[in-house]
Order: C-alpha cells, then structure tokens, then sequence
C-alpha cells in the first residue's frame, strides 16, 4: 500500500516536471480554492440548488407540456408576450445561474466543470428555442436540462450516488 502511495507521488512529481519543462509547480491551493476576486459563494450546495437551479429550472419544465384538466388533456404553453418572458428570464435564471457552481470550493474536478458546462450549453439552447417560441422545442430541450443535471448528480449529490453503483 505504502509503496503504491510513493510510486503514484514519485509519477505525479515527473508527471508535473514535465508538464511544466522543469519549471516549479506552481502553488497548489490558489487555483482550487480562492474565489477569483469579488466573488464568494454565500449559501451551500442544498441552497443553491433550491432557492435557484430547481426553482428556475421548474418554470422553464412547466412552461409547455400536456396538463390533465377536469376537461381532460389540456396542451399548455405561454401564449402572452409576458408569458414567454417568463420563461426566458427563468432559463437565463439557470444557464447563467450554473456559473455560479464552478466558484470555489464548489467545483470540484474536471468532470465536475464538465458536467456545469453541459448544462450552460443546453440552457442555450433553451433560450434559443423559447426566442422562437418552439414549444416543442422547448419541451425536448427541457429533457436535455434534465439530463445534464443528473449528469451531474450521479457523480455527486449524496444518495443518488449510491443508486447509480
Ligand atoms: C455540477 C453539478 C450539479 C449540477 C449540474 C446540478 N446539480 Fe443539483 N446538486 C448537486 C449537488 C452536489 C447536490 C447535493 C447538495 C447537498 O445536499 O449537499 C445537488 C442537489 C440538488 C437538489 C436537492 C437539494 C436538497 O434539498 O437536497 C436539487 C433539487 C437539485 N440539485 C436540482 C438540480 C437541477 C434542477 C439541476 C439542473 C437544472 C441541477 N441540480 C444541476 C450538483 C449539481
């Protein structure tokens, strides 16, 4: 075990020598846990999550779709100006709002950056497809959306972690 311990360090020092031609590595902890400068991530994960990914994201997932009614299947969709604005303000909510999970120490790894930045690219989409007022457009980008968020917490959100082994 111990001697595992000092081949992988011994790799990741001559990994890091010649990444860097010879050059000093440079200081570990700046880059992975200083906020860039005037940004701070305030609330934690759960928070964030809730109080503006899932909240936003649920007005983007009910904007089009199929409603059961007391008349039966209703096709709902924004059909005012104000309506479509909406939901492009709550899509603009999520895609820009996913920028805040890469402040540090939110980020956490490569594919945690990945994983962010799949679901920047499908909320421009969205907005896209809500700019051309393409329902179902907006219906399959939704599932896209989705998508891209258990990308993300099948890796990491505790619980559905456990479900996906
Ligand atoms: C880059 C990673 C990442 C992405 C992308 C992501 N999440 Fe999360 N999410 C997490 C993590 C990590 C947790 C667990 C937080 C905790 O409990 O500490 C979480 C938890 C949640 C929770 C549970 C909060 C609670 O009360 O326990 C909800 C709801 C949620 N995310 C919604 C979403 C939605 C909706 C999207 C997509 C629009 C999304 N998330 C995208 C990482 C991500």
């Amino acid at each position: 075990m111990r001697s595992t311990v000092i081949a992988l360090t011994a790799f990741l020092v001559l990994a890091l020598a010649t990444l860097g031609c010879g050059a000093p590595p440079p200081p570990a902890t700046t880059a992975a846990s200083a906020p860039p400068p005037g940004m701070k991530a305030v609330v934690n994960m759960r928070t964030l999550m809730n109080s503006l990914i899932e909240k936003q994201s649920n007005i983007v997932w009910e904007a089009v779709g199929e409603v059961h009614t007391a008349e039966g299947l209703v096709e709902k969709q924004p059909r005012t100006d104000e309506e479509w604005q909406n939901v492009r303000d709550a899509a603009v909510a999520v895609t820009e709002g996913a920028n805040l999970l890469l402040i540090p120490p939110r980020a956490r790894d490569a594919e945690w950056v990945a994983a962010t930045a799949g679901l920047i690219a499908e909320g421009e989409r969205m907005i896209a497809a809500i700019d051309r007022k393409n329902t179902k457009e907006v219906f399959d980008v939704g599932a896209d959306i989705y998508e891209a968020c258990v990308r993300c917490h099948r890796q990491y959100m505790p619980g559905v972690r456990e479900l996906y082994r």
